[in-house]
């Protein structure tokens, strides 16, 4: 399609209510005209984690009043818009459908097409309109509910190298931060201790490491994190410090390692020298994790991508971005009103050729 696009996108998956305005030119390139998110981390404090009732009833709250600020931010009504994208899943079944049924509300009130998106395949554009990346690309995904490494080879076609097993990396550091008395998320506060702590002090396993294998296992360090803070309970503050640091330390080294293992994979399988890896999600924003990445991505020859941390984590510009993709192909024969993919679904792999791995698409998490 040669005519530029201006797409609205919603995201309502998890814990973001969010909306954006994007706009595609013809020549493949994309504009975010507003991107509002609203965060219900305080709802879910007092709980240590999400609780999805309170968190679709939230959405519910709150959806209409985020669409109607990216429409006044972009300076854009319903009428000019020419689709109308929303998370149709993987993700908290109660939010996804409110997002997915404001969607097409939206578009029948409108006349326009609804895009159903799959909000991992939005996390894996994103790089196409932060950086106008080309295909073929690797991508990490690393959030709270998801570890996987994907080849990206075209828009549909996603290759999943390797996931988690079990716990998801955001995860890891949840429970270890649950466990060390930290506020939720953890992923933070683990990090900022962790610059204070001796990450030497703990002898803690590197999971799945030296088998060649893309998969990840979080779960096994989590519960050797919980014996070394038995061994020295109870927790000094540099106790604390050293666990998270330890940690830290031993995850990093894991993401790191297998990043080196599949951009070898992904250049011998593509002959593409300097390939691309692209890291989404929220752990993208620890600094420990991203420097790692910059030197196993460097001693590779390879690139590293990682786009701005608003982006990298849940948003609807990248709801939006994968709509206006879609758009942009004429690839929406399975995803309008009334068909099997339109429909809102907890599970729904980028992969979908492949079986699901436990903890890889776990009902109730994170994307
Ligand atoms: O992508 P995201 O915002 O939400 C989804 O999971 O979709 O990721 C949230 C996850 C949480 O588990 C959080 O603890 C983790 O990302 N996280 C971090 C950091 N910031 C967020 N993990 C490690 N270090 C961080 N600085
Ligand atoms: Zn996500």
């Amino acid at each position: 399609m040669a005519k530029d696009l201006l797409i609205l996108g919603l995201e309502s998956s998890c814990d973001e209510t969010a909306a954006a305005v994007v706009a595609r030119e013809a020549d493949g390139s994309g504009r975010i005209l507003s991107n509002v998110i609203r965060t219900q981390v305080d709802e879910h404090a007092a709980y240590g984690g999400v609780v999805p009732e309170i968190a679709a009833r939230a959405h519910v709250e709150v959806l209409d009043g985020i669409v109607a600020a990216a429409l006044t931010e972009a300076g854009v009504g319903f009428a000019y818009l020419d689709a109308v994208a929303a998370t149709a899943g993987p993700g908290l079944i109660g939010g996804v459908i409110v997002g997915l049924m404001t969607a097409k509300a939206i578009a029948l009130v409108a006349g326009i097409p609804v895009v159903a998106v799959n909000h991992l395949e939005g996390h894996a554009l994103t790089a196409r309109l932060t950086d106008g990346l080309d295909f073929p690309y690797l991508l990490l995904l690393v959030s709270g509910g998801h570890s996987q490494f994907v080849a990206v080879k075209g828009l549909g076609d996603y290759e999943r190298l390797g996931t988690t097993i079990d716990d998801a990396l955001g995860e890891a550091f949840d429970k270890t931060a649950k466990l060390l008395g930290l506020p939720s998320p953890g992923g933070p506060h683990v990090e900022r201790l962790a610059a204070s702590g001796r990450a030497d002090r703990f002898d803690l396993p590197r999971p799945m490491l030296g088998k060649g294998s893309l998969d990840f296992s979080f779960s096994g360090l989590k519960t050797a994190v919980r014996h070394a803070a038995e061994s020295v309970a109870p927790l000094t503050e540099a106790d604390v410090a050293d666990l998270a640091a330890s940690f830290q330390a031993a995850v990093t080294d894991v993401v790191a390692a297998k990043a080196a293992v599949a951009l070898d994979r992904f250049r011998e399988t593509t002959g593409i020298a300097r390939p691309v890896l692209v890291v989404a999600g929220g752990v993208a924003a620890n600094k420990a994790i991203a420097a790692a990445l910059a030197q196993a991505t460097a001693s590779r020859g390879a690139r590293l991508i990682v786009p701005p941390l608003n982006l990298c984590t849940d948003n609807g510009a990248m709801i939006a971005w994968a709509g206006a993709e879609r758009v942009a192909a004429g690839r929406l024969a399975d995803r309008t009103i009334g068909d099997r993919f339109a429909a809102a679904r907890a599970r729904w792999p980028l992969d979908e050729r492949i079986a699901p791995k436990i903890g890889s698409g776990r009902l109730g998490a994170k994307a």
